[in-house]
Protein backbone atom coordinates (compact mmCIF):
# COMPACT_ATOMS: atom_id res chain seq x y z
CA UNK A 1 0.00 0.00 0.00
CA UNK A 2 1.45 3.24 -1.14
CA UNK A 3 0.06 7.09 0.06
CA UNK A 4 0.17 9.34 -2.66
CA UNK A 5 0.15 12.65 -1.75
CA UNK A 6 -1.22 15.79 -3.84
CA UNK A 7 1.37 17.82 -5.70
CA UNK A 8 0.72 20.57 -8.24
CA UNK A 9 4.09 22.06 -8.94
CA UNK A 10 5.73 19.69 -11.89
CA UNK A 11 8.61 20.59 -13.10
CA UNK A 12 12.04 18.86 -14.54
CA UNK A 13 14.44 17.04 -16.90
CA UNK A 14 14.62 13.03 -17.31
CA UNK A 15 16.38 10.31 -18.90
CA UNK A 16 14.94 7.20 -19.18
CA UNK A 17 15.42 3.43 -19.46
CA UNK A 18 15.11 2.13 -22.93
CA UNK A 19 11.93 1.14 -24.40
CA UNK A 20 10.95 -2.03 -23.00
CA UNK A 21 9.17 -3.22 -27.00
CA UNK A 22 12.89 -2.63 -28.18
CA UNK A 23 14.79 -3.95 -25.21
CA UNK A 24 12.49 -7.26 -25.72
CA UNK A 25 13.19 -7.82 -29.12
CA UNK A 26 16.89 -7.19 -28.61
CA UNK A 27 17.39 -10.47 -26.29
CA UNK A 28 14.95 -12.42 -28.01
CA UNK A 29 16.66 -11.66 -31.30
CA UNK A 30 19.98 -13.22 -29.86
CA UNK A 31 18.61 -16.35 -30.33
CA UNK A 32 18.92 -16.33 -33.76
CA UNK A 33 22.19 -14.64 -33.98
CA UNK A 34 25.80 -15.13 -35.39
CA UNK A 35 27.57 -12.78 -33.35
CA UNK A 36 26.87 -11.24 -30.12
CA UNK A 37 24.14 -8.59 -29.30
CA UNK A 38 24.98 -5.27 -27.51
CA UNK A 39 22.61 -3.30 -26.01
CA UNK A 40 22.92 -0.16 -24.42
CA UNK A 41 20.34 1.29 -22.00
CA UNK A 42 18.34 -1.90 -21.85
CA UNK A 43 14.79 -1.70 -19.70
CA UNK A 44 15.46 -1.98 -16.42
CA UNK A 45 11.93 -3.42 -16.18
CA UNK A 46 10.83 -6.84 -15.13
CA UNK A 47 9.72 -7.77 -18.46
CA UNK A 48 12.49 -7.23 -20.03
CA UNK A 49 14.08 -9.13 -17.05
CA UNK A 50 11.87 -12.18 -18.09
CA UNK A 51 13.30 -12.14 -21.89
CA UNK A 52 16.62 -12.18 -20.62
CA UNK A 53 16.09 -14.88 -17.69
CA UNK A 54 14.30 -16.85 -20.84
CA UNK A 55 17.70 -16.79 -23.31
CA UNK A 56 19.64 -17.53 -19.95
CA UNK A 57 17.69 -20.55 -20.10
CA UNK A 58 18.27 -21.80 -23.66
CA UNK A 59 21.70 -21.48 -23.52
CA UNK A 60 22.91 -17.64 -24.68
CA UNK A 61 25.05 -15.56 -22.06
CA UNK A 62 24.24 -12.34 -20.84
CA UNK A 63 27.35 -9.79 -18.91
CA UNK A 64 27.36 -6.67 -18.00
CA UNK A 65 30.07 -4.53 -20.35
CA UNK A 66 30.07 -1.61 -18.45
CA UNK A 67 27.73 1.16 -16.60
CA UNK A 68 24.61 0.30 -19.23
CA UNK A 69 26.00 -1.91 -21.58
CA UNK A 70 24.74 -5.81 -21.50
CA UNK A 71 26.31 -8.04 -23.82
CA UNK A 72 24.17 -11.18 -25.16
CA UNK A 73 26.33 -13.76 -26.11
CA UNK A 74 24.92 -16.44 -28.66
CA UNK A 75 24.62 -20.33 -27.51
CA UNK A 76 27.32 -22.63 -28.80
CA UNK A 77 24.31 -24.80 -28.98
CA UNK A 78 21.10 -24.15 -28.07
CA UNK A 79 19.56 -25.82 -25.44
CA UNK A 80 18.13 -29.53 -26.47
CA UNK A 81 16.41 -30.52 -23.27
CA UNK A 82 12.64 -28.98 -22.68
CA UNK A 83 13.24 -25.88 -21.37
CA UNK A 84 10.81 -24.82 -19.08
CA UNK A 85 10.54 -20.91 -19.40
CA UNK A 86 8.29 -18.87 -17.50
CA UNK A 87 7.46 -15.62 -18.61
CA UNK A 88 6.26 -14.05 -15.28
CA UNK A 89 4.02 -10.86 -16.28
CA UNK A 90 5.21 -10.88 -19.82
CA UNK A 91 3.06 -11.24 -22.84
CA UNK A 92 6.06 -9.70 -25.05
CA UNK A 93 8.27 -12.68 -23.81
CA UNK A 94 5.68 -15.56 -24.33
CA UNK A 95 4.43 -14.42 -27.84
CA UNK A 96 7.70 -13.60 -29.37
CA UNK A 97 9.43 -16.22 -27.99
CA UNK A 98 7.01 -18.97 -29.24
CA UNK A 99 7.84 -17.67 -32.79
CA UNK A 100 10.94 -18.42 -32.37
CA UNK A 101 11.26 -21.49 -30.82
CA UNK A 102 8.91 -23.16 -33.36
CA UNK A 103 11.21 -22.06 -35.96
CA UNK A 104 14.32 -23.22 -34.40
CA UNK A 105 12.80 -26.21 -33.38
CA UNK A 106 13.73 -25.81 -29.62
CA UNK A 107 10.75 -27.53 -27.30
CA UNK A 108 10.07 -25.45 -24.79
CA UNK A 109 7.00 -25.50 -21.79
CA UNK A 110 6.61 -21.52 -21.25
CA UNK A 111 4.28 -20.26 -18.19
CA UNK A 112 3.58 -17.27 -16.85
CA UNK A 113 2.14 -15.40 -13.90
CA UNK A 114 -1.75 -15.74 -13.00
CA UNK A 115 -2.55 -12.42 -15.08
CA UNK A 116 -0.22 -14.06 -18.15
CA UNK A 117 -2.21 -17.15 -17.56
CA UNK A 118 -5.66 -15.29 -18.46
CA UNK A 119 -4.02 -13.92 -21.74
CA UNK A 120 -5.51 -14.86 -24.96
CA UNK A 121 -2.68 -17.12 -26.98
CA UNK A 122 -4.63 -18.45 -29.59
CA UNK A 123 -4.05 -15.65 -31.50
CA UNK A 124 -0.47 -16.73 -32.12
CA UNK A 125 -1.02 -20.36 -32.12
CA UNK A 126 -3.20 -20.43 -35.11
CA UNK A 127 -0.85 -18.29 -37.18
CA UNK A 128 2.29 -20.41 -36.10
CA UNK A 129 0.10 -23.70 -36.64
CA UNK A 130 -0.22 -22.05 -40.68
CA UNK A 131 3.87 -21.97 -40.83
CA UNK A 132 4.01 -25.87 -39.28
CA UNK A 133 4.45 -25.05 -35.66
CA UNK A 134 2.84 -27.95 -33.22
CA UNK A 135 1.94 -27.19 -29.75
CA UNK A 136 0.47 -28.95 -26.33
CA UNK A 137 -1.38 -27.01 -23.78
CA UNK A 138 0.02 -28.35 -20.38
CA UNK A 139 -2.78 -27.31 -18.14
CA UNK A 140 -3.42 -30.23 -15.80
CA UNK A 141 -5.89 -32.45 -17.78
CA UNK A 142 -5.84 -30.65 -21.12
CA UNK A 143 -2.88 -32.60 -22.59
CA UNK A 144 -4.34 -33.45 -26.37
CA UNK A 145 -6.20 -29.24 -26.12
CA UNK A 146 -5.04 -27.48 -28.48
CA UNK A 147 -3.99 -24.35 -26.53
CA UNK A 148 -5.38 -21.03 -26.17
CA UNK A 149 -3.64 -19.86 -22.96
CA UNK A 150 -0.59 -20.50 -21.05
CA UNK A 151 1.64 -22.45 -20.01
CA UNK A 152 1.92 -24.34 -23.60
CA UNK A 153 4.04 -26.79 -24.69
CA UNK A 154 6.00 -25.41 -27.87
CA UNK A 155 6.84 -28.57 -30.24
CA UNK A 156 8.75 -26.87 -33.41
CA UNK A 157 7.81 -27.27 -36.81
CA UNK A 158 7.66 -24.10 -38.05
CA UNK A 159 8.71 -24.15 -41.51
CA UNK A 160 6.39 -23.48 -44.03
CA UNK A 161 4.98 -20.28 -45.68
CA UNK A 162 2.41 -17.91 -44.58
CA UNK A 163 0.16 -15.23 -46.33
CA UNK A 164 -1.87 -13.70 -43.31
CA UNK A 165 -4.25 -11.14 -42.89
CA UNK A 166 -3.84 -9.79 -38.61
CA UNK A 167 -7.55 -10.06 -37.77
CA UNK A 168 -6.62 -8.11 -34.81
CA UNK A 169 -3.93 -5.57 -34.27
CA UNK A 170 -1.34 -6.60 -32.62
CA UNK A 171 2.50 -5.86 -33.23
CA UNK A 172 3.03 -9.13 -30.85
CA UNK A 173 1.23 -11.30 -32.73
CA UNK A 174 2.77 -9.88 -36.35
CA UNK A 175 6.26 -10.57 -34.46
CA UNK A 176 6.10 -14.00 -33.44
CA UNK A 177 4.81 -14.38 -37.05
CA UNK A 178 8.38 -12.83 -38.60
CA UNK A 179 10.00 -14.06 -36.42
CA UNK A 180 8.99 -17.54 -36.81
CA UNK A 181 9.72 -17.00 -40.27
CA UNK A 182 13.08 -16.17 -39.59
CA UNK A 183 13.68 -18.81 -37.64
CA UNK A 184 12.46 -21.26 -39.77
CA UNK A 185 13.34 -20.53 -42.53
CA UNK A 186 10.20 -19.74 -44.55
CA UNK A 187 8.34 -17.01 -45.95
CA UNK A 188 5.47 -14.78 -44.14
CA UNK A 189 3.67 -11.77 -45.69
CA UNK A 190 1.89 -10.03 -43.24
CA UNK A 191 -1.10 -7.75 -44.12
CA UNK A 192 -2.25 -5.01 -41.49
CA UNK A 193 -4.87 -3.02 -41.90
CA UNK A 194 -4.32 -1.03 -38.81
CA UNK A 195 -0.55 -0.38 -38.18
CA UNK A 196 1.05 -1.06 -35.25
CA UNK A 197 4.79 -0.16 -33.94
CA UNK A 198 7.38 -1.46 -36.49
CA UNK A 199 9.85 -2.62 -33.76
CA UNK A 200 10.26 -5.79 -35.43
CA UNK A 201 10.87 -4.94 -38.67
CA UNK A 202 12.87 -2.48 -37.72
CA UNK A 203 15.42 -4.70 -35.61
CA UNK A 204 15.38 -7.64 -38.47
CA UNK A 205 16.82 -5.20 -41.00
CA UNK A 206 19.79 -4.21 -38.51
CA UNK A 207 20.25 -7.61 -38.02
CA UNK A 208 20.32 -8.15 -41.80
CA UNK A 209 17.25 -10.27 -42.47
CA UNK A 210 15.75 -9.72 -45.22
CA UNK A 211 12.78 -7.77 -44.86
CA UNK A 212 10.56 -5.50 -46.95
CA UNK A 213 7.70 -3.30 -46.45
CA UNK A 214 5.13 -3.14 -49.43
CA UNK A 215 3.20 -0.63 -50.28
CA UNK A 216 0.02 -0.99 -52.39
CA UNK A 217 0.90 -0.85 -56.38
CA UNK A 218 -1.20 2.27 -57.83
CA UNK A 219 -1.47 2.55 -61.36
CA UNK A 220 -1.44 6.29 -62.73
CA UNK A 221 -4.19 6.16 -66.30
CA UNK A 222 -4.38 9.32 -68.94
CA UNK A 223 -7.98 10.22 -68.91
CA UNK A 224 -9.64 9.74 -71.97
CA UNK A 225 -11.71 12.84 -71.35
CA UNK A 226 -9.06 15.16 -70.77
CA UNK A 227 -5.56 14.29 -71.43
CA UNK A 228 -3.98 16.64 -68.99
CA UNK A 229 -5.62 14.68 -66.24
CA UNK A 230 -4.71 11.37 -64.90
CA UNK A 231 -6.47 8.57 -63.06
CA UNK A 232 -4.99 6.84 -60.01
CA UNK A 233 -6.03 3.11 -59.58
CA UNK A 234 -4.95 1.41 -56.76
CA UNK A 235 -4.64 -2.26 -57.78
CA UNK A 236 -4.54 -3.93 -54.14
CA UNK A 237 -6.98 -4.33 -51.69
CA UNK A 238 -4.67 -3.52 -48.69
CA UNK A 239 -2.34 -0.88 -47.37
CA UNK A 240 0.78 -2.53 -46.10
CA UNK A 241 2.03 -5.39 -46.31
CA UNK A 242 5.50 -6.70 -44.50
CA UNK A 243 7.23 -9.48 -46.46
CA UNK A 244 10.18 -11.59 -44.43
CA UNK A 245 12.13 -14.46 -45.90
CA UNK A 246 14.26 -16.62 -43.00
CA UNK A 247 17.37 -18.51 -43.42
CA UNK A 248 17.64 -19.02 -39.27
CA UNK A 249 20.42 -16.92 -39.19
CA UNK A 250 20.59 -13.21 -38.28
CA UNK A 251 24.13 -11.33 -37.95
CA UNK A 252 23.32 -9.57 -34.48
CA UNK A 253 25.29 -6.17 -33.23
CA UNK A 254 24.65 -3.08 -31.33
CA UNK A 255 21.54 -2.18 -30.33
CA UNK A 256 21.25 1.31 -28.90
CA UNK A 257 18.06 2.24 -27.03
CA UNK A 258 15.72 5.29 -26.93
CA UNK A 259 14.09 6.16 -23.73
CA UNK A 260 10.50 4.47 -22.96
CA UNK A 261 8.00 6.84 -25.25
CA UNK A 262 5.11 4.95 -23.56
CA UNK A 263 7.13 5.19 -19.55
CA UNK A 264 7.59 8.98 -20.56
CA UNK A 265 3.56 9.16 -20.96
CA UNK A 266 2.97 9.52 -17.28
CA UNK A 267 5.41 12.06 -16.53
CA UNK A 268 4.36 14.41 -19.15
CA UNK A 269 0.47 13.37 -18.28
CA UNK A 270 1.67 15.12 -14.75
CA UNK A 271 3.08 18.40 -16.80
CA UNK A 272 0.00 18.22 -18.84
CA UNK A 273 -2.31 18.12 -16.22
CA UNK A 274 -0.46 20.35 -13.67
CA UNK A 275 0.56 23.11 -16.48
CA UNK A 276 4.20 22.46 -15.42
CA UNK A 277 6.84 21.65 -17.99
CA UNK A 278 8.65 18.08 -18.44
CA UNK A 279 11.79 17.54 -20.58
CA UNK A 280 12.86 14.05 -21.92
CA UNK A 281 16.20 13.94 -23.80
CA UNK A 282 16.94 10.31 -25.97
CA UNK A 283 13.20 9.64 -25.96
CA UNK A 284 11.93 7.25 -29.63
CA UNK A 285 10.27 8.63 -31.64
CA UNK A 286 9.46 6.02 -33.92
CA UNK A 287 6.39 7.26 -35.92
CA UNK A 288 4.27 4.20 -34.70
CA UNK A 289 5.05 5.30 -31.20
CA UNK A 290 4.23 8.82 -30.83
CA UNK A 291 0.04 9.20 -31.31
CA UNK A 292 0.87 10.30 -27.45
CA UNK A 293 2.73 13.37 -28.15
CA UNK A 294 0.02 13.95 -30.91
CA UNK A 295 -2.60 13.47 -28.38
CA UNK A 296 -0.87 16.03 -25.95
CA UNK A 297 -0.94 18.73 -28.88
CA UNK A 298 -4.56 17.93 -29.74
CA UNK A 299 -5.72 18.23 -25.95
CA UNK A 300 -4.12 21.75 -25.50
CA UNK A 301 -0.65 21.06 -24.79
CA UNK A 302 2.70 22.66 -26.57
CA UNK A 303 5.26 19.54 -27.23
CA UNK A 304 8.66 20.53 -28.40
CA UNK A 305 10.87 18.01 -30.44
CA UNK A 306 14.90 18.75 -30.54
CA UNK A 307 18.06 17.10 -31.07
CA UNK A 308 16.44 14.12 -33.69
CA UNK A 309 18.72 11.39 -34.31
CA UNK A 310 18.14 7.87 -35.61
CA UNK A 311 20.92 5.02 -34.22
CA UNK A 312 20.10 1.68 -34.85
CA UNK A 313 17.15 2.37 -36.97
CA UNK A 314 15.24 4.34 -33.99
CA UNK A 315 14.20 7.56 -34.40
CA UNK A 316 14.82 9.64 -31.19
CA UNK A 317 15.02 13.17 -29.76
CA UNK A 318 14.51 15.61 -26.54
CA UNK A 319 10.80 16.19 -26.00
CA UNK A 320 9.57 18.99 -23.95
CA UNK A 321 5.73 18.98 -23.13
CA UNK A 322 4.33 22.74 -21.37
CA UNK A 323 0.29 21.92 -20.11
CA UNK A 324 -2.09 24.03 -20.69
CA UNK A 325 -5.80 23.97 -20.43
CA UNK A 326 -6.94 20.85 -21.70
CA UNK A 327 -9.89 19.75 -23.47
CA UNK A 328 -11.64 16.39 -24.28
CA UNK A 329 -11.27 14.45 -27.54
CA UNK A 330 -12.71 11.46 -29.60
CA UNK A 331 -10.18 8.72 -30.19
CA UNK A 332 -11.13 5.74 -32.04
CA UNK A 333 -10.12 3.51 -34.81
CA UNK A 334 -6.31 3.64 -35.81
CA UNK A 335 -6.03 6.08 -33.30
CA UNK A 336 -6.92 4.34 -30.47
CA UNK A 337 -4.94 1.12 -31.68
CA UNK A 338 -1.84 3.22 -31.91
CA UNK A 339 -2.23 4.40 -28.14
CA UNK A 340 -3.13 1.37 -26.65
CA UNK A 341 -0.53 1.37 -23.94
CA UNK A 342 -1.20 4.97 -23.01
CA UNK A 343 -5.10 4.89 -22.73
CA UNK A 344 -4.79 4.51 -19.06
CA UNK A 345 -3.01 7.81 -18.92
CA UNK A 346 -5.38 9.56 -21.19
CA UNK A 347 -8.52 8.40 -19.12
CA UNK A 348 -6.87 10.12 -16.36
CA UNK A 349 -6.24 13.43 -18.28
CA UNK A 350 -9.76 13.14 -19.07
CA UNK A 351 -10.65 13.83 -15.37
CA UNK A 352 -8.73 17.01 -15.41
CA UNK A 353 -10.23 18.57 -19.23
CA UNK A 354 -13.29 20.55 -20.29
CA UNK A 355 -15.70 18.43 -21.96
CA UNK A 356 -15.92 14.79 -22.33
CA UNK A 357 -13.17 12.43 -23.69
CA UNK A 358 -15.12 9.23 -25.92
CA UNK A 359 -12.00 6.64 -26.12
CA UNK A 360 -13.76 3.59 -28.81
CA UNK A 361 -12.52 0.29 -30.74
CA UNK A 362 -10.16 -0.50 -27.64
CA UNK A 363 -11.67 -4.13 -26.38
CA UNK A 364 -7.90 -5.18 -26.51
CA UNK A 365 -7.70 -3.17 -23.22
CA UNK A 366 -9.52 -5.67 -21.57
CA UNK A 367 -7.12 -8.89 -22.22
CA UNK A 368 -4.08 -6.38 -21.43
CA UNK A 369 -2.72 -7.08 -17.93
CA UNK A 370 -5.55 -6.85 -16.32
CA UNK A 371 -9.23 -5.87 -17.64
CA UNK A 372 -8.20 -2.30 -17.99
CA UNK A 373 -11.41 -0.94 -19.12
CA UNK A 374 -12.76 -2.31 -15.83
CA UNK A 375 -10.42 -1.25 -13.69
CA UNK A 376 -10.44 2.93 -15.05
CA UNK A 377 -14.04 2.69 -14.71
CA UNK A 378 -13.83 1.17 -11.29
CA UNK A 379 -11.03 3.60 -10.06
CA UNK A 380 -12.19 7.05 -11.65
CA UNK A 381 -15.74 6.40 -10.58
CA UNK A 382 -13.65 6.66 -7.03
CA UNK A 383 -12.47 10.46 -7.62
CA UNK A 384 -15.56 11.61 -8.55
CA UNK A 385 -15.39 11.81 -12.31
CA UNK A 386 -18.50 11.05 -14.48
CA UNK A 387 -17.41 7.75 -16.52
CA UNK A 388 -19.30 5.32 -18.29
CA UNK A 389 -19.01 1.80 -20.48
CA UNK A 390 -19.68 2.86 -24.20
CA UNK A 391 -21.08 -0.62 -25.30
CA UNK A 392 -18.27 -3.33 -24.76
CA UNK A 393 -14.95 -1.98 -26.36
CA UNK A 394 -15.03 1.90 -25.01
CA UNK A 395 -15.16 4.79 -22.09
CA UNK A 396 -16.93 7.64 -22.38
CA UNK A 397 -15.11 10.27 -19.33
CA UNK A 398 -16.09 13.34 -17.97
CA UNK A 399 -14.74 16.00 -15.20
CA UNK A 400 -16.88 16.79 -12.57
CA UNK A 401 -15.75 19.66 -10.35
CA UNK A 402 -12.30 19.28 -7.90
CA UNK A 403 -11.62 15.53 -8.34
CA UNK A 404 -11.61 13.20 -4.58
CA UNK A 405 -8.76 11.38 -2.88
CA UNK A 406 -9.51 7.57 -3.53
CA UNK A 407 -8.07 4.36 -2.41
CA UNK A 408 -7.13 3.04 -5.80
CA UNK A 409 -7.26 -0.40 -6.96
CA UNK A 410 -3.95 -1.19 -9.51
CA UNK A 411 -5.01 -4.71 -10.03
CA UNK A 412 -1.41 -5.44 -10.02
CA UNK A 413 -1.03 -3.86 -13.53
CA UNK A 414 1.71 -1.77 -13.96
CA UNK A 415 0.06 1.41 -16.24
CA UNK A 416 -3.22 1.07 -14.32
CA UNK A 417 -0.84 1.82 -11.16
CA UNK A 418 1.56 4.60 -12.47
CA UNK A 419 -1.93 6.26 -14.09
CA UNK A 420 -3.60 6.38 -10.88
CA UNK A 421 -0.60 8.19 -9.23
CA UNK A 422 -0.15 10.93 -11.10
CA UNK A 423 -3.61 11.76 -11.19
CA UNK A 424 -3.14 11.38 -7.08
CA UNK A 425 -0.80 14.40 -7.66
CA UNK A 426 -3.92 16.95 -8.29
CA UNK A 427 -6.58 15.16 -5.97
CA UNK A 428 -8.04 17.81 -3.17
CA UNK A 429 -6.38 15.15 -0.24
CA UNK A 430 -4.36 11.97 0.23
CA UNK A 431 -4.93 8.78 -1.30
CA UNK A 432 -3.08 5.30 -1.52
CA UNK A 433 -2.60 2.11 -3.91
CA UNK A 434 -2.25 -0.80 -3.20
CA UNK A 435 0.63 -3.08 -4.50
CA UNK A 436 1.78 0.16 -6.07
CA UNK A 437 5.90 -1.96 -6.89
CA UNK A 438 4.33 -3.44 -9.51
CA UNK A 439 5.15 -0.43 -11.06
CA UNK A 440 8.77 -2.54 -11.60
CA UNK A 441 6.89 -4.47 -14.67
CA UNK A 442 7.99 -1.30 -16.45
CA UNK A 443 9.39 1.38 -14.42
CA UNK A 444 11.35 0.34 -11.30
CA UNK A 445 12.38 3.78 -10.55
CA UNK A 446 8.99 5.51 -11.39
CA UNK A 447 8.45 6.87 -7.92
CA UNK A 448 11.75 8.20 -7.91
CA UNK A 449 11.59 10.18 -11.55
CA UNK A 450 8.36 11.45 -10.39
CA UNK A 451 9.77 12.78 -7.16
CA UNK A 452 12.35 14.40 -9.00
CA UNK A 453 10.04 16.59 -11.00
CA UNK A 454 7.69 17.53 -7.86
CA UNK A 455 8.99 20.58 -6.75
C1 LIG B 1 3.84 -4.76 -27.57
C2 LIG B 1 2.66 -4.75 -28.28
C3 LIG B 1 1.37 -4.34 -27.70
C4 LIG B 1 1.57 -3.57 -26.41
C5 LIG B 1 2.56 -4.21 -25.49
C6 LIG B 1 3.91 -4.35 -26.17
C7 LIG B 1 5.06 -5.21 -28.25
O1 LIG B 1 0.62 -5.49 -27.39
O2 LIG B 1 0.34 -3.39 -25.76
O3 LIG B 1 2.72 -3.43 -24.31
O4 LIG B 1 6.17 -4.98 -27.72
O5 LIG B 1 4.95 -5.78 -29.35
P1 LIG B 1 -0.33 -6.22 -28.47
O6 LIG B 1 0.50 -6.81 -29.51
O7 LIG B 1 -1.04 -7.27 -27.67
O8 LIG B 1 -1.25 -5.16 -28.96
Amino acid sequence: MKTLKPHRKIQGSLSLPGDKSISHRAALLALMCGEPVRTHNYSDGADCASSLKAVEALGCKVEQDGANTLLILPAETLTTETAKIDCGNSGTTARLLAGILSGLDITAEISGDESLSQRPMKRIVEPLRELGARFKSVADGESDKEPSSLPLAILGGAHGDIEYRMPVASAQVKSAILFAACAGGGQAAIIEDVRTRDHSERMLQHFGATIETQHPRVELKEDERDPRKKTRTVLDDWKLRIVVKGNGKLSGGDVDIPGDISTAAFFFAAAAIGKGEVTIENLGLNPTRTAFLDHLKAIGCEVHVENRVTISEEPRGTVTVKGGKLKGRKISGALAAQLIDEIPIVAVMACFAEGATLIRDVAELRVKECDRLEALIENLRLIGAKVGSVEEDGIVIEAKGEMQPADFVSHDDHRIAMALSIASLFLAGESTIDNAECVAVSCPRFYEMLDSIKH
